[in-house]
């Protein structure tokens, strides 16, 4: 589908949590630092960067879960901070969902799954009539795959499969006509037999006009489900742009590491990136100035560590904060 209908903007976001509780002096580090990036209609966009990155901080803040330091989160032109009323603050939480990694967290195991799929239905107001929910139960764990749907609906949560869990959790998502979705690594404690499928309903849920956050390490299924991908390296979006663009030219140091390290894509970034150059990842702070990449970039130059580089278009919709692209 086509950019031109965004429904999550995110604009120059900067995240500090506090460390070192016990100090007197409060001390802070920065998990994001100006990351902006916009969620279409109909569209996926992979975040992809190693374990620290903010991929997960950025999601939350998304979610309303973390409040942010700066910047904006923007929801069909409004800023998500002012939804205070209870009503307004229900339809966003409707609207934009989010898939976790462990299926199981989600899933209450005292609960059968027609009650979880119930639930949301009669809160949401989807249901008018309680006599409608089997109906409507048994069609949406059909849609997701999990039949003979009578039975499923029967079952607890630990009757299922990894896999079987995380479709139960694709079907609350779309119970409550979700907008967006923000799936946080969503197949990656699934085993690999299985994933493809999941990867496929979240393919048909963006197909139906789904805005879509996939935080993933695998950068062979941010290819096959997404059409825009973000690099992060320590907080920072270090590059963005289209999938096919940004992986066959990627022009930061950082993306070039991360795709040379990539000779096989059934393994994560972390796996591959343990073979790749040495380097200390930096701890950020709200006083860290420079590119984060440049003690670890074997074509820093002076200014690297002086200033973050401003993102430049080095292709048609395809941006990068590197000063080798200045
Ligand atoms: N609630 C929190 N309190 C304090 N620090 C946090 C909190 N959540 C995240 N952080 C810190 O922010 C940074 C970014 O974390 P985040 O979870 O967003 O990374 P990630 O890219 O999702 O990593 P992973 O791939 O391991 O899931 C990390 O240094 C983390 O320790
Ligand atoms: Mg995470």
């Amino acid at each position: 589908m086509s950019k031109n209908n965004p429904i999550i903007e995110v604009k120059n976001l900067v995240k500090d949590f506090p460390i070192n509780a016990n100090s007197l002096k409060k001390n802070y580090m920065r998990a994001l630092n100006d990351v902006s990036f916009t969620l279409y209609k109909g569209r996926a966009l992979a975040i992809v960067g190693e374990s620290g990155s903010g991929k997960s901080t950025s999601a939350k803040i998304i979610a309303k879960m973390y409040s942010r330091t700066q910047g904006i989160v923007q929801y069909h032109g409004r800023d998500i901070d002012d939804f205070t009323q209870k009503q307004e603050l229900m339809e966003y939480r409707e609207s934009v969902q989010m898939i976790f990694q462990d299926p199981f967290g989600s899933l209450n195991p005292t609960h059968t799954i027609f009650h979880h799929l119930a639930r949301p239905l009669l809160l949401h107001k989807k249901v008018t009539n309680k006599a409608e929910l089997p109906e409507r139960i048994y069609s949406l764990l059909e849609r997701v795959g999990l039949t003979p749907a009578k039975e499923t609906a029967e079952k607890f949560p630990h009757q299922l499969s990894g896999g079987q869990r995380q479709r139960v959790n694709i079907a609350r998502n779309l119970a409550v006509e979700a907008e967006v979705i923000l799936a946080d690594e969503p197949t990656s404690m699934l085993d690999v037999s299985i994933r493809l499928g999941v990867l496929n309903l979240m393919e048909d849920m963006k197909d139906d006009g789904i805005s879509m956050m996939y935080i993933t390490h695998d950068i062979a299924t941010a290819r096959y489900l997404a059409e825009d991908i973000g690099v992060m390296y320590v907080g920072h979006l270090v590059e963005w742009g289209e999938v096919d663009e940004v992986l066959q030219k990627p022009a930061h140091p950082y993306t070039q590491l991360l795709m040379s390290a990539v000779p096989n894509p059934e393994k994560s970034i972390h796996d591959n990136l343990e073979g790749g150059r040495k380097g200390e990842i930096p701890l950020w702070t709200p006083e860290s100035i420079g590119c984060p990449f440049a003690g670890r970039c074997l074509q820093a130059m002076d200014k690297c560590t002086d200033a973050l580089p401003e993102p430049k278009e080095v292709a048609p919709n395809h941006f990068v904060r590197c000063f080798l692209h200045d």
